[in-house]
């Protein structure tokens, strides 16, 4: 398919480093459309482990990797990641980078920081990286853009202005040390030196290669329920990782999206704070993060694991359009005798649904209706194609594709590039 969106159809970390990597071996760019270093993609290819926090993952196959306008960037973090690629023999050189995507400033870091202390018990577990504080003020027109990297005049003025009033802030609000204006725009001028070489108009270069035929991956952040308008608001970020803002992230049209692959773990994890309708019991859940491995990639935090819920897949299903679906790590239950699968949604007036709670109080109030389906019990490495995959485990898959009406064209068992089962 020429435009395929990959988005994450659950609260992020359902692998979609791992299924990008796979499909962008038959892609010609790759485009992260929103989101900034709060992501943590993971690849493993030939035994070797990248992580990401802001360079889509295409650019381990050394595919054109475009960081669109959507995203917010922090140049510390990304100059890191191209140092680590090209110390382990990597190119840099095919990175894009929009000029309309903004710039994370060290405000937003220590805003993030200080807002989350601030909110005590209500905070909402950002990832603290000034994800929140740089879509602020991109919202509020007083962001500062890739593009003002490329003129000293411009960016001191800039960062000038901003001082103004963010210096006011972290000092008598938050009582912290200000910034100061020569030491930041010093920083952010070295970075500029670095960087300008791959600002490029991005959506012009994406629209061309569209129309040469050329195949492209658009790469979500983050996941579903984490969307700004559409997910469990304000445990959220504050981008839209919904396909739907694949296009305005990239600045092409949404006719010109093909496919929409959503990525979904066999099971489910959220980070940070909010309401979990599915999430597992002890010991099951210590069993399920020590399998899976289920710590943050960019704070190490503990994730916290849940059934598979049908119920937001649902959702999911129906915000972004999905055609297709990659369901993940299906080998982390394979100790399990018995696994539980959340059909549908208890409210609190006792009545029953299937669709996801529109108001957040009856989400926050939902409790699962959980039915049970046999385990597999057996290890999955084997598995070189689906039908090598135990009775039960083909029946889970066939299930989610029952209760959604998508087909699970891609079947993970594994950490590495060829434990993805292709189906069908
Ligand atoms: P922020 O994106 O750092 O503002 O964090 C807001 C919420 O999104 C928090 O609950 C984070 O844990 C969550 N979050 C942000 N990025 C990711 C991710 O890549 N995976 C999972 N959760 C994330």
């Amino acid at each position: 398919m020429p435009a395929t969106v990959i988005v994450g159809a659950q609260w992020g970390d359902e692998g979609k480093g791992k299924i990008v990597d796979l499909l962008a071996q038959e892609s010609d760019l790759v485009c992260r459309y929103q989101g900034g270093p709060n992501a943590g993609h993971t690849v493993i290819v030939a035994g070797e482990t990248f992580k990401f926090r802001q360079v889509p993952s295409g650019i381990v196959s050394g595919k054109i990797s475009v960081l669109g306008n959507g995203c917010v960037v922090d140049p510390e973090v990304l100059l890191g990641e191209l140092d680590d690629l090209e110390a382990r023999g990597l190119s840099a050189e095919p990175l894009r980078l929009s000029g309309n995507a903004h710039l994370i400033m060290p405000w937003h870091i220590a805003l993030d920081g200080a807002s989350e202390r601030r909110l005590g018990k209500l905070q909402i577990g950002t990832t603290r990286r000034g994800i929140g504080p740089a879509y602020a003020d991109k919202a509020a027109r007083i962001g500062i853009r890739v593009q003002d990297l490329l003129d000293p005049k411009i960016l001191r003025q800039k960062i000038d202005t901003a001082l103004a009033e963010k210096n006011v802030w972290l000092e008598r609000v938050y009582e912290l040390e200000p910034f100061d204006l020569d030491e930041v725009a010093t920083r952010y001028e070295g970075y500029a030196q670095r960087l300008r070489q791959y600002v490029t108009d991005t959506s012009l270069l994406v629209d061309a290669a569209l129309v040469a035929g050329k195949r492209v991956l658009l790469e979500g952040a983050q996941g579903t329920l984490l969307d700004l308008d559409h997910g469990t608001y304000p445990f959220v970020t504050s981008s839209n990782p919904v396909a739907g803002a694949a296009a305005t992230g990239i600045g092409i049209g949404p006719t010109r999206i093909d496919a929409v692959v959503g990525v979904a773990k066999a099971y489910v994890t959220r980070v940070g704070a909010g309401p979990f309708p599915s999430e597992m019991e002890e010991p099951t859940a210590s069993e399920v993060r020590e399998l899976g491995q289920e710590y943050g990639t960019v704070t190490g935090r503990e994730r916290r694991p849940g059934w598979l819920d049908l119920v937001a897949l649902r959702y999911a299903v129906r915000l972004n359009g999905l055609t297709s679906l990659a369901l993940t790590k299906l080998d982390i239950l394979s100790s399990l005798q018995e696994l539980q699968v959340c059909v549908r949604y208890r409210l609190p007036d006792g009545s029953e649904t299937p669709d996801f709670p529109a108001h957040q109080s009856d989400f926050h109030h939902a409790r699962p209706v959980l039915e049970t389906v046999p385990g597999w019990g057996e290890p999955l490495d084997a598995c070189a194609t689906v039908d090598d995959l135990p009775p039960p485990a083909r029946a889970y898959v066939e299930l989610v594709e029952e209760a959604l009406g998508v087909p699970v064209e891609l079947v993970g068992t594994g950490a590495a590039r060829e434990q993805v089962l292709a189906r069908g």
